[in-house]
């Protein structure tokens, strides 16, 4: 990305820079004479302008009738007292761009960048004959692009009209007159239709052109062909169709090709790809390409970026990728390569920070020439056939965090354990589905592992005991062991892990009580803020009715042991705990009342115990609660009609023959009946507004890392 975007800007700054330099210094020499003032129609039209603004408390203060116009706020003269840049970026701006800003004859620059200016653009700035730079992206502007007969003498060299809610077709039109356009970024809009042929007609300075994030369809136009001096070309996410015409390839000055998320079909052709000499960022990532990769991507020497993943490509890595010195990313998941990875050279890959061969068909073992990659930060190799064992040379990675063999058939955990614990810089290791059968090492021969966060070793099955050196972790965030063949107790040294919030320990063969121990992890004690209550479900996705924040789930999974014993009450402590399963166990007695203190709660499964009892009517306080199983027990009673409870199936109770409800087969008589508790009359729309602005503070501030971590469990 970096020199990409310099050669892009240096030449923005021969263009740009040189001129304003110059204008700086006449305007060092006018602000030194206070005579001169700007001209009273400038003024006026600036005036208009503010008047347009329903929003403008940052500019009122400078922005008065009796003062030289050329001092105000944004606002840059010439020597002659002409208006020539107006820069009001991100000033909290409301309200419409008014047309008269289209009066100023010697206005350069206008950048209205990230404000919240709504309706249209007029079309007496694309008008202007003197206006170069013109940049109003990241506001609200909306309503078609109106298509001008022309726009004679047109000075535009950069329009940046980003991130609006603008539509209409391409205005080929209005763009045919702008010669001297270097720069169009039309992103994230509404635009629709086809890309013109005439887009580099007549542009002889034509550098970037940015049209992703809009509703464009059909082909590419092979007229792109001619933008001979073209660096940037991006338009992905649309829902362009065909193929890549061969005439892109022609466009030698390319650095960065991107077309991610399209339907565009086809191969890579080889005599066309390598063409390519300066391209930096190829990206063509979630699209319908086929065939190899080939060997003539070597190539591209100035390669940084390579993203092909999610296509239907196939056949092996071309070992003339090892000739891309300077790649840091190779994403290649979700289609069908295969061979062996070995047939790539990666130690002249030193610069390679990310590999993402997930989903693939790799077979043999793990090139033992990416240990010599020492800048990688993530290496995932999931659900491929590799196998063998691994190689201590690893522990050269001395950069990687993030590993993900699961799902191949790698063999020897011990051996794996011993080298990976190494490691001091490893956050997350995802090993699961591998290892069949073996015995999960229990020695305290491990150490190191200094900053792993998440552990999975899922779905193996494994045998052994929840091991002791586990107990070292003090950084783990969150523990899958699930679905392996694991016995023995749940050790007390559990509430040791302080930080851990994600334990999946079900379908395994766990015995004893549920101890204690487990109900003072500090992480699921913890509940962020008073619980919110939102009166009316929301619903959010099909089994989710209520939720709370942007979900990533504070979990406990004790599901499919053999866990004996009472629910422990101390259970009413985990009050920051969003899902709760337990079931299929071989628990008694009572639900404690104290799960009613769980008020975060959105996933409570109970079902396959031996619970008896009635259900406690404290559970209609749990507001979030979506999913409800309590179903194949011995409760009795009333079932309470408060709360969520409307809302849960009746597969939610089935196998429970004492219990009754006006829609169970069994009706209450009137003295089963329970009181209804009054849900509470908290104001909804400050609720939601509250839960809305939770989420986002979770979702992108303090718990990142959490985030990025679920991501990666998630997706293996
Ligand atoms: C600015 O002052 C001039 C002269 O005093 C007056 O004619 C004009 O109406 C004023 N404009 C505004 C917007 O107050
Ligand atoms: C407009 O201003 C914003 C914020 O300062 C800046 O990021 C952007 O590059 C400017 N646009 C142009 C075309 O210079
Ligand atoms: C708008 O796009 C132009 C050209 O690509 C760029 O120089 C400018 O920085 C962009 N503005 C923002 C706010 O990113
Ligand atoms: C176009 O603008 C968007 C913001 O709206 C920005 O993220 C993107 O980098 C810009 N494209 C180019 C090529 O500068
Ligand atoms: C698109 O525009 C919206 C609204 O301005 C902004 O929040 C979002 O980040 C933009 N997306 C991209 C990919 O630039
Ligand atoms: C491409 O998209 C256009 C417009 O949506 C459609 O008419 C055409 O049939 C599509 N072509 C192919 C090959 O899918
Ligand atoms: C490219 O430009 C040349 C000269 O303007 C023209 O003859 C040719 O048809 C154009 N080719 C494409 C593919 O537009
Ligand atoms: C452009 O590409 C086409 C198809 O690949 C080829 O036939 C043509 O000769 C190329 N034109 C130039 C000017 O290189
Ligand atoms: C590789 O990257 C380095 C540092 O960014 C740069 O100096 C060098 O020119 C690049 N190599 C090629 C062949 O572009
Ligand atoms: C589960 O553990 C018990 C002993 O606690 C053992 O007898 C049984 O074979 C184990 N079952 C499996 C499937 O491993
Ligand atoms: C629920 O929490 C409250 C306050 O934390 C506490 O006073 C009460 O005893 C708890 N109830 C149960 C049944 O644990
Ligand atoms: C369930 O509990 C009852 C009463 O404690 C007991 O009689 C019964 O055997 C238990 N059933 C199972 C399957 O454990």
């Amino acid at each position: 990305m970096q020199p990409l975007q310099y050669s892009y800007n240096n030449r923005k700054s021969e263009m740009l820079h040189i001129p304003l330099l110059g204008v700086s210094l006449v305007l060092l020499l006018f602000l030194a004479s206070p005579a001169s003032s700007c001209k009273e129609e400038e003024k006026t039209s600036l005036f208009e302008f503010l008047n347009g603004l329903s929003q403008a408390s940052g500019l009122t203060s400078s922005w008065q009738n009796d003062t030289n116009c050329c001092l105000w706020e944004g606002v840059i003269c010439n020597g002659d007292r002409t208006i020539i840049d107006i820069s009001l970026a991100a000033m909290g701006l409301e309200g419409h761009i008014s047309p008269s800003l289209g009066n100023l004859n010697g206005l350069l620059k206008l950048n209205l960048s990230g404000n919240l200016l709504s309706g249209g653009l007029p079309s007496t700035l694309l008008l202007s004959s003197s206006i170069t730079v013109l940049d109003v992206s990241f506001n609200k502007l909306s309503g078609e692009f109106h298509e001008l007969q022309s726009t004679p003498n047109s000075a535009m060299k950069v329009m940046n009209i980003s991130s609006n809610f603008l539509t209409g077709y391409f205005p080929s039109t209005t763009l045919e007159g702008m010669k001297n356009l270097a720069a169009l970024n039309m992103s994230n809009n509404s635009f629709a239709g086809e890309i013109p042929s005439t887009i580099c007609v007549d542009k002889p300075f034509f550098v970037v052109l940015d049209l992703s994030y809009n509703q464009f369809v059909g082909r590419i136009p092979s007229e792109l062909g001619n933008c001979s001096g073209l660096k940037v070309l991006k338009a992905g996410q649309n829902q362009l169709n065909g193929t890549l015409p061969s005439e892109i390839f022609n466009v030698t000055s390319l650095e960065h090709l991107s077309f991610p998320n399209n339907h565009l079909q086809g191969t890579l052709d080889p005599e066309c790809i390598g063409k390519l000499r300066n391209l930096v960022i190829l990206d063509l990532g979630w699209n319908g390409l086929n065939g190899k990769i080939p060997n003539s991507i070597g190539q591209l020497k100035r390669l940084e970026e390579l993203h092909l993943d999610n296509n239907n490509m196939s056949g092996e890595l071309p070992p003339a990728l090892s000739s891309c010195s300077n790649l840091t990313t190779i994403i290649l998941k979700d289609n069908n390569f295969q061979g062996d990875l070995n047939h790539v050279n990666f130690s002249t890959l030193s610069n390679l920070k990310f590999l993402d061969c997930r989903s693939n068909k790799f077979t043999g073992t793990i090139p033992e020439s990416l240990y010599s990659c020492s800048n990688l930060i993530a290496l995932r190799l999931s659900f491929n056939n590799l196998h063998g064992q691994f190689s201590s040379g690893i522990n050269n990675l001395k950069s990687l965090r993030f590993l993900a063999l699961a799902h191949n058939s790698f063999t020897n955990i011990r051996n794996t354990l011993q080298i990976l614990s190494k490691s001091r810089t490893l956050t997350l290791v995802l090993i699961g589905g591998n290892f069949k059968h073996e015995t999960m090492p229990d020695d305290d021969e491990f150490h190191g592992f200094e900053n792993l966060m998440g552990l999975g070793i899922n779905k193996c099955p494994l045998y052994g005991k929840l091991p002791n050196w586990l107990a070292k972790l003090k950084n783990l965030r969150a523990l899958l062991l699930d679905d392996n063949k694991l016995s023995g107790p749940i050790p007390a040294w559990i509430n040791s892990l302080n930080l851990l919030f994600y334990l999946d320990i079900s379908n395994n063969n766990l015995t004893g009580d549920i101890p204690t121990a487990l109900m003072e992890m500090p992480t699921l004690e913890a509940a962020h803020s008073a619980p919110i209550i939102l009166k009316f479900p929301v619903y959010l996705a099909p089994f989710l009715q209520y939720r709370t924040t942007s979900g990533f789930p504070k979990m406990l999974n004790l599901g499919n042991n053999k866990f004996n014993g009472i629910i422990p009450p101390e259970i009413g402590q985990l009050q920051a705990l969003l899902t709760l399963n337990l079931s299929f166990n071989n628990l008694h007695g009572e639900i404690p009342q104290s799960v009613g203190n769980l008020t975060n709660l959105q996933v409570l499964d109970l079902s396959y115990n031996n619970l008896t009892g009635e259900i406690p009517s404290v559970l209609e306080r749990l507001h979030f609660l979506s999913k409800f199983n309590i179903s194949s027990n011995d409760l009795e009673g009333p079932v309470p009609t408060g709360g969520q409870f409307s809302t849960f199936p009746d597969s939610s109770f089935f196998g429970n023959p004492k219990l009754c409800g006006a829609t169970l087969m069994r009706h209450c008589n009137s003295a089963d009946a329970v009181p209804v508790t009054d849900v509470s009359t908290e104001e909804y729309a400050d609720k939601v507004i509250f839960a809305v602005a939770f989420g986002m503070f979770f979702g992108v501030g303090v718990l990142y890392d959490q985030m990025f971590l679920f991501r990666y469990i998630y997706f293996g």
